[in-house]
């Protein structure tokens, strides 16, 4: 079975989707950590952003594997390395490419073929497993998910005024939902999920439900 998570940047997707994965017992695929290892393979390569036919040979000579919470470049751990305010400020140049999503894609059902997984990312639900069997879409008020980036920040040491967090999280948001391929879009079939007011661990709790209820199982038996 698969489950997908969509949501907008600050959503709390990756923490939660980790744990929903974890307590079903099944794959858990973090689709972000893949834009983000081609991003820094394209600086790392020095690829001109421009160069559309440059960035497509780029991806097709990679091998990105993502093994547990490691994110894995040519067989290097790229875990940290992609989690940069550089990477993500050029990673936008990766997620517009519609030539590097369509090959993402196929990374990502190639990788969870005859499995069960929780997949998480913008385009789960709608491009790459629209056949999934429970799709949710995990969101909150841009305020909350604004103070959850800014606490975020804070245990990292950085130290960012709010109405700045917002105002970069308009912008993340903005390209998101107006990306021309795989823009960030609740599928028709996806339950909705907002998360104010929640904590993290109410959230795995309430998916835990959705899943169970999608997949018909509902004898408390938490192993898809
Ligand atoms: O979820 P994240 O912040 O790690 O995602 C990194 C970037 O990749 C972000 O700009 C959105 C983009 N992305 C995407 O376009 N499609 C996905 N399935 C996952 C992420």
């Amino acid at each position: 079975m698969i489950v997908t998570i969509d949501g907008p940047a600050g959503a709390g997707k990756s923490t939660v989707a980790r744990s929903l994965a974890a307590r079903l017992g099944c794959q858990f695929l973090d689709t972000g950590a893949m834009y983000r290892a081609v991003a820094l393979a394209a600086m790392r390569a020095d690829v001109d952003w421009e160069d559309q036919q440059g960035l497509v040979r780029l991806v097709d000579a990679l091998q990105i594997r993502l093994a547990g919470d490691q994110v894995q470049l040519d067989g290097e751990d790229v875990s940290q390395a992609i989690r940069t305010p550089e990477i993500g400020s050029v990673i936008h140049h990766v997620a517009d490419h519609p030539g590097i999503r369509e090959r993402l894609i196929r990374m990502q059902r190639a990788a969870v073929e005859g499995r069960s997984a929780v997949t998480e990312g913008r385009d789960q639900g709608t491009l790459a497993f629209p056949d999934a069997a429970c799709k949710i879409f995990l969101t909150a008020s841009p305020p909350e998910r604004a103070r959850r980036r800014q606490r975020d920040l804070a245990e990292r040491g950085q130290t960012v005024a709010l109405e700045t967090v917002l105002a970069q999280q308009q912008e993340r948001d903005r390209r998101d939902r107006e990306r021309e391929v795989g823009c960030l879009q609740q599928a028709p079939d996806a339950i909705e999920v907002i998360t104010d007011g929640m904590s993290q661990l109410e959230v795995v709790q309430r998916l835990v439900e959705v899943v169970h209820t999608a997949s018909g199982n509902q004898d408390g038996a938490e192993r898809l």
